[in-house]
């Protein structure tokens, strides 16, 4: 989505701070950027169409003069992608500009009526009716700016966080279903979408609620609840080290973070997680949902697996954007496993609001601890595995899997006979897995550049992976690639298969190789191209790669790499940035 950035501090300069946040926070959304700063009582505005670097090249962002300023970079909702909708929008007189990130539902009435009453739009985005909102009541009605901004909130409806800076040097903010933390350093104030943007200067945060106003005035902040009170919101000190957020030696933070799968995937365990309540919420349960989207959604397929048949416990696992939908017949001493690296994901949170009106207890497994979802839950699991920059997930997935499974342990009375806490084995496993680097870029590289169809077929718990694996080649090397249940295939997607096929089979030597096996013969005779990955060879394969040998239950832990691999790689083959994949954003605050 969009990322926001305000900052009031002692700099005289503000716009290279803010080029720098954005930077930062580009992840969330990088289609436009621009900021706009007070300049001797003038709002000064620049932006353009491009990735911060481009655009502060092009515009020489960083050289508007100014001491405080805001910032903002989009992931185009309304309104195409273009100069004029890139964000910061002026008020008609230019005396406020405003960023935003989200959506206001009820933006064409708004502005039918501002229109009406003179206001000039110069853009096709929800996001301006705010500015000329502000300007009505700020400018028009002469009100204070907590009152400018109540009204403001009252009149647009959606989910959204905005942040205003008006001409009398105050910067605003509210926060409403969309994240927006206050940074406070001895030196400066920030208001941003996420800790990344400020956590060069300061790690003290203050998690906004909903509902809440916040206002930057004079080195101060106050935050007015939902009923316009002034409130106190503690400070919470945040753990992350900047220098996990660099590439280091790597050309992608993507590839970075697949590589960083050795250390992170026992940094749950590092954390204070309190697995052993976050169990007996799951014992005592009637029902167990799980839900999640994306990549999250994959790892709760795989924990529905998991959970079946090591702890022979029953649970549903649903997508997020579906779960709604059967909300009607979650019971009120249900519990639901919300899985989300980003815990701000709009999908999520409103499922489990709704499962939450209906009595179920909510769990979590999160990457930010200080994130809605988390914050609404009666227990969370931290992934613990710092930020995750690549849009697309990858390391998060792994410590997705790994509290699973670990949950999963403690379940099944620890009778699994391997502990994924037993540290040596899987990092040696994973670091083996990630030794496939070189291998995995000459097959990719032995590929037609012209490649349009990747199937991936996998059974029992290696499913979950071929979607998982279906999922990363889709969004980072543009290719169409399926995830297929091996079993299907004869109900329909054969008929797909000719000799233009690339077939991935994931086909560890456990109770569906056979099956596996099977279906591998089916699609070979029909001259498909076969990449057999597996523990054991097999002259049905055109390429063999290779596992290590271990536990059969921890083979989805191994066998995704090669594949995120695969992805990473066919995205750099097309030339492509692996990092900031076409029309997607990291962290999905809209529905
Ligand atoms: C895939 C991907 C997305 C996310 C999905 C959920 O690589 O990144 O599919 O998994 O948007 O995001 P979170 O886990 O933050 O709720």
């Amino acid at each position: 989505m969009c990322s926001i950035i305000g900052y009031s501090g002692k700099l005289t300069f503000a716009a290279p701070l803010l080029v720098e946040s954005l930077k930062k926070m580009e992840y969330r959304g990088y289609d436009s950027v621009g900021i706009a700063t007070l300049n001797n009582g003038s709002i000064l505005v620049s932006k353009g169409v491009g990735k911060v670097t481009e655009v502060d090249q092009n515009m020489q962002l960083n050289k508007l003069p100014g001491a405080i300023g805001i910032g903002h970079t989009r992931w185009a909702t309304h309104g195409g992608v273009n100069d004029k909708n890139a964000h910061p929008h002026y008020s008609c007189t230019s005396r406020i500009a405003v960023v935003h990130n989200g959506i206001i539902e009820n933006y064409e009435e708004l502005k039918i009526k501002l229109e009406r009453d003179g206001h000039a739009f110069k853009s096709q985005t929800d996001s301006e009716v705010i500015a000329h909102i502000l300007e009505k009541y700020y400018e028009k009605y002469n009100f204070s700016i907590r009152d400018t901004m109540t009204h403001v909130c009252e009149e647009i409806r959606g989910s959204f966080a905005f942040v205003a800076v008006f001409d009398n040097g105050v910067i605003a903010g509210a926060r409403f279903d969309e994240p927006l933390i206050i940074g406070v350093s001895q030196d400066a104030l920030f208001l941003s979408s996420d800790v990344l943007g400020f956590l060069k200067y300061t790690d003290k945060a203050i998690f906004l609620d909903n509902g809440d106003i916040a206002i930057l005035e004079n080195k101060k902040y106050t935050i007015f609840d939902n009923n316009r009170k002034i409130i106190t919101r503690p400070i919470t000190q945040v753990a992350w080290e900047l220098g996990s957020a660099e590439k280091g030696k790597f050309a992608h933070y993507t590839i970075k973070e697949i590589h960083e799968q050795s250390d992170t995937l026992l940094k749950p365990f590092e954390a204070s997680n309190d697995f052993e309540t976050f169990c007996k919420f799951l014992n005592t349960a009637s029902n167990i949902y799980i839900t999640g989207s994306g990549t999250s959604y994959n790892s709760g397929l795989l924990g529905k697996l998991l959970l079946s048949k090591y702890a022979k416990k029953k649970s549903e696992v649903y997508m997020s954007s579906e779960f709604q939908y059967f909300s009607d017949t979650v019971e009120p001493n249900s519990v639901v496993v919300a899985i989300s690296q980003s815990g701000e994901t709009a999908d999520v949170l409103h499922s489990v609001k709704r499962a939450k009106e209906n009595g179920a207890k909510i769990l979590s497994i999160v990457n930010i601890p200080t994130s809605s979802l988390a914050r609404m839950s009666d227990s969370f699991l931290s992934l613990n595995c710092g930020p995750e920059i690549g849009v697309a997930a990858t390391k998060s997935f792994m410590g997705q899997l790994m509290i699973l499974y670990n949950i999963v342990f403690i379940l099944s009375n620890r009778s699994l006979r391997f502990s994924v806490k037993d540290q040596k084995n899987l990092q040696n496993l994973v670091k083996r897995a990630l030794d496939l680097n070189d291998k995995i870029k000459d097959v990719v590289n032995s590929f037609d550049t012209n490649l349009k169809d990747i199937y991936i077929l996998g059974r029992s718990i290696h499913y979950p992976i071929a979607l998982e694996a279906s999922l990363k080649i889709k969004e980072l090397a543009y290719i169409h690639a399926e995830g297929i249940a091996a079993g299907e295939l004869k109900h329909g997607p054969l008929a797909l298969i000719d000799k233009e096929s690339v077939v991935i089979v994931l086909n560890p030597n456990d109770e569906t190789y056979q099956d596996i096996i099977s279906s591998t013969n089916e699609i070979k005779s029909r001259g498909a191209f076969i990449i057999g990955i597996s523990n054991l060879p097999s002259d049905l394969y055109d390429v063999f790669i290779e596992l290590p040998e271990t536990e059969l239950y921890l083979y989805p832990l191994v066998e995704i790499i090669p594949l995120q691999m695969m992805s990473y790689y066919l995205a750099i083959q097309k030339q492509l940035d692996p990092d900031y994949p076409r029309n997607l954003a990291k962290s999905v605050t809209v529905k």
